[in-house]
């Protein structure tokens, strides 16, 4: 049934080359979606995601695009909605991470980290907003440190907190042409994006703090986003936290 859902549906993978959102790209193009695989920096492995779906018989191109510029927030849409006449999903996966005391955070490093959190995830969903069809799916990342309390994520947490209202705001004006909005905030996920601010021992902390003693995976969350992109769809405004138990509220 799922795949029925996904079958010639186009959808725009924020952040779609790689981690997580490479498994998303692969996972809808393997049910028959047409996909547009925004990356930022990382041409190789949206080439590698491209190719990858196009040999098991998939469409996808690739589209580069820095998020925190809006034009090339509208060019990424634009450019799925010249090449496949419109756009049904939308997920935005972009993100940065800084683990930081406030003390010691600059200006710049403020400016950055809001830029792509806050900023980037804002016109995505705007625009996502003027290009989707009819019963679209816009689907953002957020973190399960929105649920936590907690030092040294100031920026990035609170780079991310926005997006609940964002989505909320979304979810309502959105509603009349029976688009959903959500936000996935999952825990702390096994890929590069995490390992980079924290020690081993703030690794074995946060296992210990979900299910099994483990950390969240990519193919924890990829179910969660394709649910939330087909039958999902009653959901909407709302902020999940998949993260085996590591916070809620
Ligand atoms: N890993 C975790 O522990 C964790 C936990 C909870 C939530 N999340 C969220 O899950 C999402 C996916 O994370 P991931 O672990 O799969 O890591 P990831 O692959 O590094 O995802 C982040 C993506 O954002 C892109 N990006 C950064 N700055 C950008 C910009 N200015 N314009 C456009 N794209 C930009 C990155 O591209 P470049 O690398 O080329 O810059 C990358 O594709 C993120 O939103 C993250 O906040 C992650």
């Amino acid at each position: 049934m799922t795949d029925t859902m996904l079958r010639d549906k186009v959808a725009v993978v924020g952040g779609g080359e790689k981690n997580l959102g490479g498994l998303v790209s692969r996972t809808f193009a393997e049910a028959g979606a047409k996909v547009v695989v925004h990356y930022h920096r990382s041409e190789s492995d949206a080439e590698q995601t491209v190719k990858g779906i196009q040999e098991a018989g998939g469409q996808a191109v690739s589209v580069q695009g820095d998020l925190t510029k809006v034009g090339d927030v509208r060019r990424l849409f634009e450019t799925a909605v010249d090449t496949y006449g419109g756009v049904d999903i939308a997920v935005n996966t972009t993100g940065m991470v800084l683990r930081k005391p406030i003390l010691e955070t600059t200006e710049e490093e403020y400016d950055r980290m809001f830029g792509i959190n806050a900023k980037a995830a804002y016109f995505f969903i705007q625009e996502a907003g003027r290009r989707l069809n009819d019963h679209g799916k816009i689907i953002s990342l957020g973190t399960s440190l929105l649920a936590a309390f907690t030092d040294g994520y100031s920026t990035y947490a609170g780079g991310k907190a926005p997006l609940e209202h964002f989505t909320r705001a979304a979810a309502k004006e959105f509603a009349d042409r029976g688009i959903s909005v959500n936000m996935v905030a999952p825990g702390p996920m096994d890929t590069p994006f995490f390992y980079g601010q924290e020690t081993p021992e703030r690794v074995e902390f946060h296992k210990s703090q979900a299910m099994g003693n483990q950390l969240t995976h990519i193919e924890d969350i990829n179910p969660i986003i394709r649910f939330l992109a087909t039958e999902g769809g009653w959901f909407t405004g709302q902020t999940m936290f998949p993260n085996g138990g590591y916070t809620t509220r």
